[in-house]
């Protein structure tokens, strides 16, 4: 007998089965057992508790599959910074940007970081969030990346979602270490590296490979020394000039390349073959005020996997709403809403290596999914999206 089942519902289910008007739930455990129409379902009594939903509509949970939730202050004064003229790099080489960021949250202790966190991770949970990554990448020490890492363990026993973890050591090089790349570089690839695998810190690695960050051969030495440690690797790739990023997070088999704005038409070929999803942000780039927009329809051509996530974090893209995001990809990237919502739900998922388990709404996945009141759901936005109930792997929250 099954645990739940939802009738009297409207579901997209983001895979193959499409959208069924008259559909039917059921939950087992942590699973789905059904996903169809109502008028298929086995006769007799099939659930401890039956939820008639009054036409409401079912989707999956959604999945942000790229933040830097674990942080401490803003970055309100770079706001009046750009406004002057000043650019992300030049705020970065004064002194400002990632940097700012790593004095206030070396300066924060685990249980501040803890609260910060869990209070941005709730609000995602209340949009309809049930799977999340966060990077580290504010610590850009071995101590300090560690304790992020592990704040963002703690937030998924706090709040009922699922937590991806990326080390991102290699997110900007620290002032302690000006003049002395390679020793930094050896510091993420020797000590970083070897401690999340041995402590299961994190499932991946990522790189800001950029100008004002790491060199694509930098990134080659860390993604050699995450693969040898067993972990997958994700990129910041392309997002401010064309490093090549696209081609290189594909020759690794990056699980993701993220950003993209400058991704070049040989790097859309690679990812295209490579299997790897194109992660578009376009918080950040709207944010950033960037004039720069991403090869959108060349990836569409190539077939390329597009999800969107938030990319929360206080410099490039303050910002944790689900709901704002669909609503600026649509309106800034050109999305149209189904590709938007595939972005927030299957293709995040694939952007995760969690394709299997999440993101969509079929029999053997993990019951993961929002019931939202609205007309339907490409009119998903911040002013009509009313979340009535949320389930995570087979768990009605109050949250
Ligand atoms: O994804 N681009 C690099 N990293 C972040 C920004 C981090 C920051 O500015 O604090 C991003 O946009
Ligand atoms: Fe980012």
């Amino acid at each position: 007998m099954w645990d739940i089942l939802l009738t009297d519902c409207r579901t997209a289910t983001m895979d193959s089965a499409g959208v069924i008007d008259d559909a039917a739930i059921g939950i087992a455990g942590e699973r789905l057992t059904y996903v169809g129409p109502r008028c298929d379902l086995p006769a007799g009594d099939l659930a401890r508790s039956v939820h008639r939903l009054g036409g409401a509509w079912v989707l999956p949970g959604f999945v942000d599959c790229h933040t830097h939730l674990v942080y401490a202050g803003n970055r309100d004064r770079e706001r009046r910074m750009r406004a002057d003229g000043m650019s992300y790099e030049d705020i970065a080489r004064s002194g400002g940007g990632i940097m700012a960021t790593v004095r206030d949250t070396r300066a924060a202790n685990a249980e501040t970081l803890t609260d910060l966190t869990v209070a941005r991770a709730r609000a995602m949970a209340r949009e309809g969030v049930t799977t999340i990554e966060i990077k580290s990448g504010y610590g850009l020490d071995l101590g300090n990346e560690l304790k992020m890492l592990r704040v963002a363990g703690r937030v998924g026993k706090v709040v009922p979602m699922r937590v991806c973890r990326t080390l991102l050591g290699a997110h900007a090089l620290p002032p302690e270490f000006a003049g002395n790349r390679d020793a930094y570089v050896r510091l993420v690839c020797e000590e970083m590296i070897p401690a999340v695998a041995r402590e299961r810190l994190a499932e991946a690695v990522d790189v800001f490979c950029e100008a004002i960050a790491f060199t694509p051969d930098e990134t080659e030495c860390i993604f050699a020394a995450a693969a040898a440690h067993g972990l997958k690797v994700k990129l910041h790739a392309d997002q401010r000039s064309d490093m090549g990023g696209g081609a290189l997070a594909a020759r690794h088999r990056a699980l993701s390349a993220d950003h993209l704005e400058h991704l070049s038409a040989a790097g859309v070929v690679a990812m295209a073959e490579a299997g790897t999803v194109a992660v578009l942000l376009p918080y950040a780039y709207h944010h950033l005020g960037d004039t720069h927009l991403p090869p959108i329809e060349a990836l569409r051509r190539a077939h390329v996997p597009i999800a969107i996530a938030t990319d929360c974090n206080p410099g490039t893209s303050p910002m944790h709403s689900p709901l704002r995001l669909k609503e600026v990809a649509c309106e800034v990237f050109g999305l149209s809403p189904q590709e938007a919502l595939m972005g927030m739900t299957i293709n995040a998922a694939r952007a995760l290596g969690l394709a299997a388990e999440t993101g969509s709404l079929a029999a053997g996945k993990s019951a993961d999914l929002a019931i939202w009141d609205i007309p339907d759901p490409t009119a998903l936005s911040p002013e009509n999206g009313h979340l009535i109930g949320r389930i995570f792997r087979g768990q009605p929250d109050g949250d």
